[in-house]
Order: C-alpha cells, then structure tokens, then sequence
C-alpha cells in the first residue's frame, strides 16, 4: 500500500521534502495556513492547519490515516510532529522531546541537568529577578526568548542598562511571561548534523558555518569537513549525542548549534528536525545519499543506517547563500561560470523587477550555491569563482 506521509510546511524550503517523497512513491500531505506557498503545487494533498498548534494538527491527522509526518529546514512544527506521533504511535520523537525542543526554558534546564556544556543562565520572570541574574551572570549576556526562533526576541547586551531595555523588548515579542539570560559566549559558532532511530545514533557531522555578522550571527552556509575535527570533533560529537539524549530526541533528524571558545565547545541550541541553508543537502553530497529520503524513512520507521557506513569518506561540499550589497531593483541576474561537475547548484529565487536590499536575514536571499571538491580549500577558491561570475544589475535606489 502506498505510504502516506504529511509534511509540515509549504515554502520553498520544504520542496525537496515533497520531490524526495514523490521519488519514493510516497503519497504526501502538505500541512501548512493558507498561502501562497509554492510547496504546496508538489503535494498530492492539501490540509490547512496552523502547524504551531500542535492539538490542531493532531487532530487534522487523525482524520487523514497517515503513516508519518515529517518537517525540514522549519522549527514551527515541532512540537506538532512530537504530539502526532505519540498519540497516533508514529515513529519519531516523543511529546515531551519535542517540546523540550521547541522551548528553550526546557531546553537548558534538559541539558544542564545531563551535564551538558552550555552557556550559564537564569530564567527571569520580572524585574527583581532580572537584576538578580545580572549580578550573577558575567557580561555580555544575551536575554533570549524562550518560544521565538531566527533570532527574534534575542538580544546581546553589554551592560545591565542594555539588558534592562532589551528584557523589556524580549517580554514584549515573547508569548510567555519568563525568558531567559544567558552567558554570551564569545566564539565561533558551527553546526553538527545528526540522526537517531531507536535510540541508537546514526551518524553525527560537524560542520563549519558561515555567519552572517549581524546583532548575534545567522548562518549564511555551511560546509565539510569540519575545520577543527582533528582537535575538537570528538568534543563536539560527544556534547551532541549528550544533548540528544537530554532531550530525548529519538527516531528524528538532529540540528545543533554550537559555539567553540578556548578550545571547549558549547551547545547553543538543538532541535528534531533536519537544519536550513543548505545543510540537507551537504548531508546528502557528503554521505553521497539524498538526506530528504533519509528524512522520511526515519519518520515512516524504515531503517537508515546502512545509508552511513562508519568507514565512510565524506565529500568536502559547501553551500552558501547568495545575497545583494546594495538595495535596488534587478534589472538582470546571471551566472556566466561554465557548467561543471562541482558545481552543483547556482539558483535565485528572484527576478528581474524584483527589490533586493543587503543582507539582514533569510528573507534576504536572492539565491544559492551548492559545490563539492576534493577538499575544504579546493571548495572555497571554487566558490570565490562562481562567485565573480554572478552577474547581478540592479537600478539602484535614489
Ligand atoms: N549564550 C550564547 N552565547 C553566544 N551566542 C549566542 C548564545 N545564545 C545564542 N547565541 C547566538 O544567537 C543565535 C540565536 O540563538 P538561538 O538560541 O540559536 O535561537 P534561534 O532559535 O533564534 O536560532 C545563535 O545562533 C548564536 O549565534
Ligand atoms: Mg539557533
């Protein structure tokens, strides 16, 4: 029987999801508000639901007999997929995993309860409590919203006056009436891409990311091999799987942040679902697999982990976000660099009469460059290539 799966979310990001499922003959159901999302023309189904609730999802899947339910690149599900899953007995993460995953009170309280290596905080409920987490915790801190994501309601703050104004700021975007301030690390963030099924970890992949330097840095793209794998890989995939299993993450994709400093990694951030800007894909190059069919045979229970042999030797790949340096209108776009083996992808999602302006987040991307090479080095004298063969015009602004 022909398998069925609902897929949460509908947007550009989630297509490679619907195309993997459509290549594997699975019937897809793409739930998502109503919109004009280009994932759903991939859908065989359509299910208007409000993916952040997660009862109202469970109850639309109820309704639909479905046999899994997956997401990628997109927290608002989260916690939708862990309450389907536990009350209808689908493979995946449980309720109470997923929601340790999309609350970062939980969050930290899971992992400093395993010992896990994260930045100091305090929960914070008012004021009194706020200056009390500013004499305990060293600066800079950052006051972080609990239920937001993409950095929203997040704020590094140098001095208790810029923490005072930022609470009240991070109070007024949060749904909750707490949040948190936490010790700023002050490193280099990166990445490690992980799965697990029946408790057991599948694979585990560091990863570099490029940051975009904004007020905290959002990754822009990321690559392999991990720069400091030789000194620093196996603190980083032992902090994971800690993490992983803090949480109670099980039979899902795995995306953690992290922060390295003075030689010891820090977990930022994790969650059950597979990562953004690109990292599906370089999972897929790396491994020589297409991750999205991975994705969807750990939600339907079918077995993954002959897909990763231990012994593997992994293709260096990066991916990296296209974006304009100045604000005007497209008058052309263009990639002129010859066709190549290694380079996988040159796309752009706008066109001419478009309006681009820099970079300040993912709304921002005019485009995407996926490569491979023999190494890390061979990718990124390869990617500065492609790079200034991307003819961009724009009519600037007055
Ligand atoms: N304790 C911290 N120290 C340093 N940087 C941090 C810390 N917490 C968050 N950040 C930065 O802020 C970004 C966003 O925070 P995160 O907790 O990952 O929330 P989001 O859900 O918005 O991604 C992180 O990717 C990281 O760059
Ligand atoms: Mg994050």
């Amino acid at each position: 029987m022909e398998k069925r799966v609902m897929i949460l979310g509908a947007s550009y990001s989630q297509i490679p999801l619907y195309q993997a499922a459509k290549k594997m003959g699975i019937h897809t159901i793409a739930a998502s508000i109503k919109g004009p999302y280009s994932g759903f023309d991939h859908a065989d189904e359509c299910c208007y639901v409000d993916i952040s609730d997660p009862q109202a999802v469970v109850e639309a899947a109820k309704k639909l007999n479905i046999d899994g339910i997956a997401t990628c690149s997109l927290d608002l599900g989260m916690a939708a997929i862990g309450a389907v899953c536990e009350e209808l007995k689908l493979p995946g993460p449980s309720k109470e995993a997923a929601f340790r995953a999309s609350n970062k009170r939980e969050m930290k309280r899971a992992l400093t309860r395993a010992g896990v290596q994260t930045a100091a905080f305090v929960e914070v409920s008012d004021e009194k409590e706020l200056e009390e987490a500013l004499n305990k915790l060293s600066f800079p801190v950052i006051v972080k919203a609990v239920d937001l994501m993409g950095s929203r309601g997040i704020y590094r703050c140098e001095t208790p006056e810029e923490a005072r104004e930022n609470y009240k700021k991070t109070m007024e975007e949060t749904k909750k009436d707490y949040c948190l301030v936490e010790e700023f690390i002050q490193g280099e963030i990166f990445g490690v891409e992980a799965m697990i099924q029946n408790g057991r970890i599948i694979y585990e992949l560091p990863n570099n990311i490029e940051a975009f330097q904004g007020d905290t840095p959002s990754p822009v793209g990321h690559s392999v091999p991990f720069r400091q794998m030789d000194t620093l890989g196996g603190q980083a995939i032992k902090q994971t799987a800690l993490a992983i299993h803090a949480l109670g993450l099980d039979n899902c994709p795995v995306n953690c942040d992290m922060i390295k400093k003075d030689g010891k990694v820090y977990v930022i951030e994790l969650t059950g679902r597979s990562g953004a800007t690109g990292i599906s894909e370089m999972v897929g190059i790396y491994y020589g697999l297409d991750y999205y069919e991975m994705i969807l045979r750990v939600a339907l229970g079918m077995e993954v982990a002959s897909y990763f042999p231990e012994d593997h030797q992994g293709v260096a790949n990066l991916t990296h976000t296209l974006m304009a340096d100045q604000a005007g209108t497209i008058k052309s776009i263009e990639n002129t660099i010859p066709a190549d083996d290694n380079i996988l992808e040159v796309s752009f999602n706008v066109e001419p009469g478009d309006e681009v302006r820099p970079y300040q987040n993912g709304r921002d991307r005019i485009g995407q460059v996926i490569l491979r090479g023999k190494s890390l080095e061979e990718c990124e004298s390869r990617l500065k290539k492609v790079l200034a063969g991307i003819q961009l015009r724009l009519n600037e602004k007055m």
